[in-house]
């Protein structure tokens, strides 16, 4: 990450500022004259958060005003800030201007933070294969508050880092990210965070009978991977382990049952899952957060060969169980299940799994929310969607009724991959994955947020990164109640 954030204890003067105004008396102290405050008191705002720009010439005084005596619940005003400085790391952008100073003022810490988040946020971008993008890049926020530590924002800066990563990886094309490709980046990169990390090739895949993952990479030239990360500090304090799995579909094609074109555009993020739960990890392991969180990322492209699994054919999954693959697009919980079985070595308190896996999600709940399910963790689920909203990676609980295991019967296998209606798509995928379970289990579907074809805000364009701030949170949250 090219973007320091840091404290500073003296403000500069003749740079770029940005003042927190929360009552009109504040105004006066931004370093503005009184016929410039007086036309801003005017404009006061009375329900929304706004900001004001002043030219001066040379650099900007920007002053980002909260309503006076607002009703707007913390967590709420936590996202229009991070929208706001969004907004903000915009406006520098459109400037040329790399740097910015925030001034806390009166503002509680963490609307302070939540507005330094969502500039830092926006000030990624995936420039890789472009040959000429010169464009001025934000390289610098500094915060002038008391009540803010430099660890604070060693946090946040550990944090938005794993965001980029995991969005560059993203973004990363298939054909230049296969299996083997990820499993070594994440590897490397595990390393570097002091994460223990263990990449399982082709062979050893067989040996574990992984017929899910194997029978999706059948058609491909390229081998599976399956990576599994740990990260185990000194004073952990949970006893049994929670393990993250996150599926590695590095390009999906659809195999036999091809995709039409405008489906498999963005099917380079079909790894964002896995992607997920090493940005998550490395996020821990580098703010040093004191919980045993185990990662598991099986990996392989759905691309159709000669020896692609078609439709109909009977596989063996880890655990012994027979599926009929009778839509070789539903290849997500494919690998999925086969690390899910894996999972049950480490008798975790939690499994959370993390897949881009069903259009009928995204379909569902569109690009501003994931869909939950959950066999027995409600209380874990509830949790976790609380820190949904804290980090605005929202979650809604679909139900996993015993209703809907009927549509996944098999008549030749134990079970088939798909339902017999369309309907509940992402449900009849969630119990598919049931039958691989054997601990308390939550399935987070993130197919509508993983990829954004348009800029979405601090999310902005492509691969989103969704779940690492999510599950960050959600660790933090705990560990704080333990
Ligand atoms: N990777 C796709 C799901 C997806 C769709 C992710 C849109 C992101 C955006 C998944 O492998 C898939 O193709 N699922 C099928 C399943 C169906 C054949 C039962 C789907 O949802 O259409
Ligand atoms: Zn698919
Ligand atoms: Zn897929």
């Amino acid at each position: 990450m090219n973007l320091q954030l840091n404290k500073i204890k003296q403000l500069p003067s003749n740079q770029n500022t940005l003042y927190f105004v929360n009552n009109p008396k504040e105004i006066e102290k931004c370093g503005i004259d009184k016929k410039e405050a007086a036309f801003i008191t005017k404009k006061y705002p009375k329900e929304k958060v706004e900001t004001f720009y002043i030219n001066r010439y040379g650099y900007w005084i920007v002053l980002v005003i909260i309503p006076e005596k607002n009703k707007i619940e913390s967590f709420v005003m936590n996202e229009y800030l991070r929208k706001e400085g969004h907004k903000v790391s915009e406006f520098l952008k459109k400037n040329k201007e790399t740097l910015i100073n925030i001034v806390g003022g009166k503002t509680s810490k963490d609307s302070i933070l939540a507005l330094a988040e969502g500039i830092i946020l926006s000030a990624y971008s995936f420039k890789k294969y472009k040959t000429k993008d010169k464009k001025a890049e934000l390289s610098k926020v500094s915060v002038f508050h008391n009540e803010i530590s430099a660890n604070e924002l060693k946090e946040l800066s550990n944090l938005a880092e794993s965001v980029f990563i995991c969005r560059d990886l993203v973004n990363e094309p298939g054909a230049s990210l296969n299996a083997s490709l990820l499993a070594s980046t994440f590897k490397e990169e595990c390393l570097k965070a002091g994460i223990k990390v263990e990449v399982l090739g082709k062979s050893k895949i067989k040996t574990l009978k992984m017929g899910g993952l194997l029978g999706v990479n059948q058609g491909s030239f390229n081998e599976p991977t399956f990576t599994i990360a740990e990260w185990k500090p000194s004073g952990a304090v949970n006893k049994k382990p929670i393990v993250l799995v996150g599926k590695g579909i590095t390009f999906d094609t659809g195999g036999l049952s091809l995709k039409p074109a405008q489906y498999m555009e963005g099917m380079k993020s079909d790894m964002a899952g896995a992607a997920a739960v090493f940005g998550c990890l490395r996020a821990l392991a580098l703010n040093n957060i004191k919980l045993h969180v185990i990662g598991l990322m099986p990996a392989t492209d759905n691309i159709p060969g000669q020896k692609a699994l078609a439709p109909g054919d009977v596989i063996t999954m880890a655990n012994g169980k027979t599926v009929e693959v009778l839509n070789t697009d539903a290849e997500g919980r494919l690998i999925l299940a086969d690390a899910l079985s894996y999972a049950e070595r480490f008798k975790p308190e939690l499994v959370i799994d993390i897949a881009t896996l069903t259009g009928s999600a995204s379909a569902a709940i569109g690009k501003y929310g994931i869909v939950g399910m959950q066999h027995n963790a409600k209380k874990h689920i509830d949790n976790l969607i609380k820190s949904g909203f804290d980090v605005y990676e929202r979650i809604v609980e679909f139900p996993l009724w015993e209703e809907y295991d009927k549509e996944i019967e098999s008549d030749i296998a134990d079970i088939k991959n798909i339902g017999t209606s369309r309907n509940a798509g992402a449900i009849t995928a969630g119990a598919f994955l049931k039958h691989f379970v054997s601990y308390p289990w939550i399935h987070l579907d993130i197919a509508g947020m993983g990829f954004m074809d348009g800029t979405e805000s601090y999310l902005g364009k492509g691969g989103t990164a969704i779940g690492v701030r999510l599950l960050y949170n959600y660790f933090k949250n705990k560990m704080s109640q333990k």
